[in-house]
């Protein structure tokens, strides 16, 4: 029996979603006892050319044409941005079709709304898609993982910025050579600022801290740092203590505490993001009852975020044919109060210029005794005449003893400036 599909966007993801649904949809068939068939695609301009094999009247430049078909049943959101998208993901569902949907930004944003509507209509929203492009995070957090209490999120979650420090760790560019190189491939866009700045990962996090901890949590409450800051001697630096700089988003859930932050970080080469490289998307997620995991795979791309729509996809039929709805949506809506929480011990990576005198150093090392920070690691370089570099890497101290120590150095006479602070990572157990 054929399931007809409604397409909101045509482009990379769309693409490769029309193109799978089609190689695939006789299996898909035999699974669930549905052939998907896609019905009608809402796209911009009617003229671009698209790499499926689509008779051209199936397009349309009227959503109601798709959302107001009443033999579409299912709709698949692959057209990006907050609106027009969430009117009509939220028309679909009040119209009681099942939405699937890649969009995190909407999720991240709007899940709690979306998800409510949905289990009002009693239809299904998927988004597995929205984080990690291929790689299953969503399904087994809220599924295969639900025995467990999360405690850990760590994860790369975007593939520019990976790939951006990548480039500078491996061939020694500074920031704007390595974006604007990823720009030329392709990997950034013309405008980077949400992938550079930490935001589109910070709206990934915000997705998968509200399924593993069952909070709403919101964006606000995670603390973002981008990675414009980090220079091409950073990166040296960190090869020198034997680690690796990333942008890693970061959750942990201490007795109902969160902490959630976006931040550049010092990664030991013997941990396992260390060699999450490029375009690659990871996530190590510790459990209570499961020990650590690691997932990894490609974060983005036509086929691969295809894959997890058209794995959500198949759910939702396999629902349909069982006559449920999936009881995944229910668990995002939890509001359980969200303390944000500063005290969480962690190392940090300083480095600083200072005036080459004596008693800098010991002026240094007092300021942090004061504060009780004990440093595990100090390179000190001399960079022009009169001016030395230092950097420290500190023992565990909380992020809030450590901001009003940076603070006290930035006021000292000695010291010129503060280039940058960044976390720097436990190794796994
Ligand atoms: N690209 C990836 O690797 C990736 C990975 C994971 C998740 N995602 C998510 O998947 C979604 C789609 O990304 P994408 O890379 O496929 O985007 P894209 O290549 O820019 O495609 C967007 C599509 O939506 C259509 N569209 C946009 N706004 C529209 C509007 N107002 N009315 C009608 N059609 C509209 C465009 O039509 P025209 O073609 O006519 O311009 C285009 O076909 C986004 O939410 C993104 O965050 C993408």
């Amino acid at each position: 029996m054929n399931v007809y599909v409604g397409l909101l966007g045509c482009g990379t993801v769309g693409q490769g979603v029309v193109n799978l649904t089609q190689k695939r949809a006789g299996i898909i068939a035999d699974m669930t006892g549905y052939r998907p068939v896609v019905k009608r695609v809402l796209v911009r301009d009617l003229a671009k050319r698209r790499d499926v094999d689509l008779n051209s009247e199936v397009f349309t430049r009227d959503a109601d044409v798709v959302l107001a078909d009443p033999e579409i049943q299912v709709i698949v959101e692959t057209m990006g941005g907050i609106e027009p998208a969430r009117t009509y993901i939220l028309a679909a569902l009040r119209r009681g079709k099942h939405v699937v949907t890649a969009n995190k930004d909407l999720i991240a944003l709007h899940g709690v709304e979306i998800l409510e509507t949905a289990r009002d209509a009693g239809v299904d929203i998927l988004f597995e898609a929205s984080v990690g492009g291929a790689i299953p995070l969503i399904g087994p957090l809220q599924d295969n993982l639900t025995a467990n209490e999360v405690t850990d999120l760590k994860g790369i979650i975007n593939g520019t910025t990976n790939y951006i420090l990548t480039q500078m760790t491996e061939t020694g560019m500074d920031f704007a050579q390595a974006l604007a190189e990823a720009q030329e491939l392709g990997y950034a866009e013309a405008n980077p600022a949400s992938d550079v700045d930490g935001l589109d990962a910070a709206r990934k996090l915000v997705i998968l801290a509200s399924i593993a901890f069952h909070a709403h949590v919101r964006l606000d409450e995670v603390r973002v740092e981008g990675i414009r800051t980090v220079t091409a001697q950073d990166v040296a630096y960190a090869k020198e203590l034997g680690t690796v700089v990333k942008l890693v988003a970061s959750g942990s859930d201490r007795g109902g505490k969160l902490s959630l932050s976006v931040r550049p970080t010092l990664i030991p080469q013997g941990h396992p993001l260390a060699h999450v490289s490029g375009s690659y998307n990871a996530l190590f997620v510790r459990g209570d009852a499961a020990g650590d995991l690691m997932f990894f795979g490609r974060g983005a791309g036509s086929l691969p975020t295809a894959s997890a729509v058209m794995g959500d996809v198949i759910s939702l039929l396999r629902n349909m044919r069982l006559g449920v709805t999936s009881s995944r949506n229910h668990r995002l809506v939890l509001d359980k109060q969200v303390q944000m929480d500063d005290s969480e011990p962690l190392r940090h990576y300083l480095r600083m210029s200072v005036s080459d005198q004596p008693g800098v150093f010991a002026e240094i090392a007092r300021l942090f005794a004061v504060a009780g920070i004990s440093m595990e690691t100090v390179l000190q370089k001399r960079v022009t005449a009169g001016t030395a570099e230092i950097v420290v890497v500190t023992h565990e101290i909380p992020v809030e003893v450590m901001n009003e120590t940076i603070d006290r150095l930035r006021t000292s006479s000695h010291v010129q400036q503060v280039h940058c602070v960044m976390p720097v990572e436990a190794l796994a157990e």
